[in-house]
């Protein structure tokens, strides 16, 4: 800070030019060095103030010192050198370099604030790939209530019951529901074929749906388990219908998911709701069906090596089904029908090769990048 305002004795334009040229350097490097608010304050009062400030002495000394025959040339000079201390003082910032055009720069290089475009999430594209594949077989879509009653979700299903499956190991109930009939109480749906009955009760046959949906089991979360997961139903009820249809409809929509070289395998089983009942297995696209994987014949995990994944369970809608919903025109003796129901969420993992169900419902965004 060791500027002094000098005394001119040479009042020609180039000693005018010098002067407040060199006046201009100390400013813009004395700005440039401003660390802090104080600093700033007092940078300010030492060009500025009005008692004794450099810009007043430059006015004393400059101006009012001039030569009459000078005095008008001083005046411009010493108007354009305030002009130019006065931007440079307002301009300065803690830390910036005290040019004030520095500060409002703007870099019309850099590039704008980024908003990412959202992609639908892959749980949500299998959902609608496999939906698509249904619609375009003839079959519309049904909905139904996620917070469902037994009876639906239960005893018109042909659950005994005692069965198992209506176990608070497996259910979520609502709380407070104990003076309800038990048909009545409410639960989370197991699974979306409560709406084979809703549906039912509403359209007459024929009636080809798919349903797609939310469910929810009292399951603890693992790599492959998750309390609350999707399933699409499925159901065809018309006269003649054959467990053949069933196999002829899934083998087809299995080769339009994973690709035409996919070989479906129908094993028998059980649900209350279908007789007979089966589980439909695909050949595993990780290892082609051979159970081995890469070139040093690793144990395939995903199918447990045995070159086959199992993806739904389905079969031929029981007459005790129907019994519920005889009176809409579904008499066992004249209608029959195949249902079916799978994950989404694990024909997801397999779809795109993911190991943990975790993954989907953890909004990482570096996981869900990949899918956009
Ligand atoms: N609802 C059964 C389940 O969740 C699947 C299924 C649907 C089986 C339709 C047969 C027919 O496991």
């Amino acid at each position: 800070m060791a500027y002094t305002v000098p005394n001119l004795t040479d009042y020609s334009a180039a000693a005018l030019e010098k002067a407040a040229g060199e006046c201009v350097a100390v400013c813009a490097g004395e700005a440039a060095q401003v660390r802090n608010d104080p600093e700033l304050k007092s940078f300010r009062d030492r060009w500025m103030a009005r008692k004794n400030g450099i810009l007043t002495q430059i006015n004393d000394l400059w101006l009012k010192g001039a030569p009459k025959d000078a005095k008008r040339e001083a005046g411009i000079r010493v108007n354009e050198l305030k002009a130019r201390i006065t931007e440079l003082v307002e301009g300065a910032q803690v830390g910036g370099d005290g040019d004030s055009l520095a500060v409002e720069r703007v870099d019309i290089s850099l590039p704008g604030v980024r908003r990412p475009i959202g992609a639908e999430h892959p749980v949500m594209q299998t959902w609608r790939e496999i939906v698509s594949v249904f619609q375009k077989l003839g079959y519309s879509v049904a909905e139904g209530p996620v917070v469902e009653t037994d009876y639906y979700n239960f005893e018109a299903l042909n659950f005994p019951p005692n069965h198992p499956a209506r176990d608070t190991q497996d259910t979520l109930f609502i709380a407070g529901q104990q003076s309800k009939p038990q048909r009545e109480r409410l639960l989370l749906r197991t699974h979306t074929s409560p709406v084979q009955i809703r549906t039912m009760e509403k359209m007459r046959p024929p009636i080809r749906i798919v349903i797609p949906g939310t469910v929810h089991r009292n399951d603890p979360p693992d790599a492959s388990h998750s309390p609350m997961f999707h399933q699409i139903e499925g159901l065809a009820v018309d006269t003649n219908i054959t467990f053949g249809d069933l196999k002829g409809t899934l083998d087809h929509a299995m080769k339009a998911l994973f690709g035409s070289s996919v070989k479906t395998h129908f094993r028998p089983s059980f649900f209350p709701f279908t007789e007979p009942s089966a589980e439909l297995y695909v050949t595993c696209f990780i290892c082609g069906g051979s159970g081995k994987r890469g070139p040093d014949d690793a144990p395939c995990r995903p199918c447990k090596q045995t070159g086959w994944i199992e993806v739904l369970g389905c079969g031929m809608v029981d007459p005790n089904v129907f019994e519920f919903v005889k009176d809409n025109g579904y008499d066992p003796k004249k209608v029959s029908g195949f249902a079916f129901g799978m994950g989404v969420d694990r024909l997801a993992l397999l779809k795109y090769g993911v190991d943990d169900i975790q993954l989907f419902f953890q909004g990482d965004v570096r996981f869900l990048q990949q899918f956009g």
